[in-house]
């Protein structure tokens, strides 16, 4: 992991090295069996280089202690590792260049079930376009890099503070604390391909 971080902060393998403070490479220990990932860094993940600093991260540790989780314990990552200006969308070239990093993340933490926080993640897990509306709060069958398990699709933090109802999300994360009470039951498995 730590030669991955390594990758991670001296990457310019798309236009967002140019405008970034610090890259975001995620942080977590190692052997999490729960692993969460956000869409990109904002303004105070980029300041600090850290995955959920800011408000939404404040809202996110309130959401994992009611699913019965603490932040130390679970791994969270980002589909991308810096921040989009002005906190825009994605782009699809930018989740070309960085997702081997997340690909490789999965590989090394193997968790036992992702939880995909919003449309980009689960979209990019998934490999396919994800309406939140209908599949928030689902378990879905997963394929990605190598790995296969559950994902839990979940929706994003920030959206509670520009939007979906505090409660909607509320409930996305009391579904979880039943899936993470029974994680001992989630079978993974992973063929090894090659890092990025
Ligand atoms: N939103 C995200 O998707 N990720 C972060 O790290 C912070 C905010």
């Amino acid at each position: 992991m730590e030669e991955l971080n390594r990758l991670i902060k001296s990457c310019t393998r798309c236009d967002l090295h140019k405008w970034r403070t610090n890259p975001v490479p995620g942080e977590g220990p190692e052997d999490a069996e729960v692993m969460l990932v956000g869409e990109a860094p904002g303004y105070y993940e980029d300041k600090e280089g850290r995955p959920f600093v800011g408000a939404a991260g404040k809202l996110l540790d309130e959401l994992l202690e009611s699913a019965g989780l603490k932040r130390e314990e679970v791994f969270i990552a980002n589909v991308l590792k810096c921040r989009p200006p002005g906190n825009r969308d994605p782009t699809d070239e930018e989740i070309e260049a960085c997702t081997p990093y997340l690909k490789r993340q999965i590989q090394i933490v193997r968790p036992r079930l992702i939880v995909a926080l919003g449309r980009f993640a689960a979209g990019v897990l998934l490999g396919r376009p994800v309406s939140m509306g209908r599949m928030h709060g689902t378990l879905e069958d997963c394929s990605y890099g190598g790995w296969r398990g559950k994902v839990f699709v979940s929706y994003h933090p920030a959206a509670a503070l520009y939007g979906t109802s505090r409660e909607l999300l509320g409930r996305d994360f009391e579904s979880l604390r039943g899936i993470v009470e029974r994680l001992d039951e989630f079978k993974v498995s992973q063929q090894m391909t090659l890092g990025p």
